[in-house]
């Protein structure tokens, strides 16, 4: 789906070009041929453009002066409860977020770098500019997996969220937070994503269950997570394994939790306990990352849930 995102994004630009003041598409590749030394984007846009974007993707990527702190406190909930990163993230023997274990996306076996402790797979420190265009789903050069399955639904992560998190793993790994190294960051930042109103209402619910928690990556349709079926729907097999099924998830039209209550759906995120006092695996489901979640939050998704 990136992938036809790019399509779309590379047609618009050569619809653009095809357009653009002097007429005949031909002169764009005559013109690079005399100039080489001008890139392909400047002859589109034009240098001030160019130079307007970089500038304005990098002030993206800070907060206001004095909101660091707010804005690292933030990231640690969204790091550590929401976006549960720790669940591909942490080493295999539970290093907070030290990286090295294989995890299976959409069948394929995907070796997981570590984000704020870099030893066990000999990973450098990113600058937040790549750092804030990994989280987004961009390649970086030198990725040991080169793929983006990982992140999928992490594009629509509001740009304020993801700097909130950047500010928060920075502050652990005591690292300045600078521009510095942000200019890979221009072809791998994707388009500017406002906030979503935070409130325990079921549009709130859909950015945290499908694109922040993604409890569509386990609980989804058997097409995928990113298809146009229904998510939530339930899944033949998690993640390519027969031993994990990720059951369906829906309150109204379900069978499974429809008979859940808010309370019991709160209860069970923060204990991993049913109704019918079955208690499920933290390798199954990873509540344990979800239970630091604030009820309100946990509201919100129930209310989604209620209304598919
Ligand atoms: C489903 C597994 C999964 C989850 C959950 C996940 N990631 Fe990742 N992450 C990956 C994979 C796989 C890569 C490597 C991608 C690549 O090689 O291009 C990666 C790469 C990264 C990188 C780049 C690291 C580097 O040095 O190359 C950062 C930063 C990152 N993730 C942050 C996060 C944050 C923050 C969260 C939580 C909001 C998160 N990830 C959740 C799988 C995951
Ligand atoms: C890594 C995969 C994975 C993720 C991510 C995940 N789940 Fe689960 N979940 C499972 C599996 C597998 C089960 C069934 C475990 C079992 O029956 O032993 C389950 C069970 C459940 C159940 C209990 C259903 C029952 O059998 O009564 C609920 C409710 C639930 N998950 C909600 C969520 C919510 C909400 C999220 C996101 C905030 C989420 N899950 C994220 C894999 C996942």
């Amino acid at each position: 789906m990136n992938l036809k995102l790019k399509a779309i994004f590379l047609m618009t630009l050569l619809a653009l070009s095809a357009c653009s003041g002097s007429g005949k598409s031909s002169d764009i590749e005559g013109e690079t041929q005399k100039s080489p030394s001008i890139g392909w984007d400047d002859q589109v846009f034009g240098k001030d453009f160019y130079a307007d974007l970089e500038a304005s993707n990098v002030s993206r990527l800070f907060v206001a002066a004095g909101q660091e702190a707010v804005a690292a406190k933030r990231g640690e909930y969204l790091v550590k409860h929401v976006g549960a990163c720790g669940v591909c993230h942490d080493g295999p023997d539970g290093g907070f977020l030290s990286g090295g274990k294989t995890v299976a996306i959409d069948g394929q076996e995907v070796l997981v770098p570590g984000v704020i402790s870099y030893n066990q797979m000999g990973a450098k420190s990113k600058s937040v500019g790549e750092m804030f265009a990994a989280i987004k789903g961009a390649d970086l050069p030198d990725a040991e997996t080169k793929t983006k399955l990982g992140h999928i639904g992490y594009e629509w992560l509001s740009d304020q969220d993801v700097v909130a998190m950047l500010y928060y793993l920075k502050s652990v790994t005591k690292e300045p937070y600078t521009s510095a190294g942000t200019n890979m960051a221009v072809g791998g930042l994707g388009a500017y994503v406002p906030a979503p109103t935070r409130s325990a209402s079921a549009e709130y619910g859909r950015y945290l269950g499908v694109n922040f928690a993604r409890c569509t990556r386990c609980h989804k349709s058997e097409e995928g997570y990113f298809s146009d079926s229904e998510p939530f729907v339930g899944s033949e097999r998690y993640e390519g394994r027969d031993d994990n099924l990720g059951p369906d998830i829906r309150i109204k039209s379900g069978e499974v939790i429809n008979a859940w209550r808010e309370s019991d759906f709160i209860t069970y995120l923060k204990t991993g306990k049913t109704p019918g006092a079955k208690q499920i695996a933290v390798s199954m489901c990873p509540w344990n990352y979800y239970k630091g979640m604030t009820e309100e939050d946990m509201r919100a998704i129930y209310k989604l849930l209620s209304k598919l």
